[in-house]
C-alpha cells in the first residue's frame, strides 16, 4: 500500500484522521458534507477542486497545502486528492462532524454523476496523475 488513511477519533461532533497520499495516485472526487481542516506536516497535499455542472464535473483548480499549512474546505466542497512532488504527503484531517455516520458521495470524473461513497469505490476510481489533464501545463 502506498496510501494510508487512518481514523484516530470519531464522535458526534468531530472526526480525526491521519492521511498519507502518494504523489502518483489521485483519489476520486468526493464530498464530505461538513467542513474539514487539513493540517499537513510532511510534504504537500494537493486539493484538486471541482464543481458540478449539468452533465459534467468541472475542474476548479488545484490548491497546494504544504507542511505547516492548515487549509479548510467548506461543507459544499468537492475534491480529489493526491500529493505534490516526489514524496508522500502526511496530514491530519479534522472533519467537523461524524464522517463515517453520514451518507455522502463520490462523483464520476467526467459526468459528475453521484456514486455511493465506499472505501472500495474510492480506491477503485483512483487515477494515475500522469494521465490527468488537471496536472498538465
Ligand atoms: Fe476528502
Amino acid at each position: 500500500m502506498d496510501d494510508d488513511e487512518i481514523m484516530v477519533h470519531e464522535d458526534e461532533t468531530v472526526s480525526i484522521w491521519t492521511c498519507r497520499y502518494a504523489p502518483d495516485v489521485v483519489f476520486a472526487p468526493h464530498e464530505h458534507r461538513m467542513g474539514v481542516q487539513i493540517a499537513v506536516y510532511r510534504g504537500a497535499e494537493v486539493e484538486v477542486l471541482y464543481r458540478r455542472e449539468p452533465g459534467k464535473l468541472r475542474h476548479g483548480g488545484n490548491h497546494l497545502v504544504r507542511a505547516g499549512d492548515v487549509a479548510r474546505l467548506g461543507p459544499q466542497a468537492i475534491h480529489a486528492i493526491t500529493a505534490d512532488g516526489d514524496a508522500p504527503s502526511i496530514a491530519i484531517h479534522v472533519y467537523e462532524g461524524p464522517l463515517t455516520r453520514i451518507k455522502r458521495a463520490l462523483f464520476d470524473w467526467t459526468s459528475g454523476e453521484k456514486i455511493e461513497f465506499s472505501m472500495e469505490n474510492f480506491h477503485a476510481m483512483a487515477r494515475r496523475k500522469q494521465d490527468m489533464e488537471e496536472f498538465r501545463g
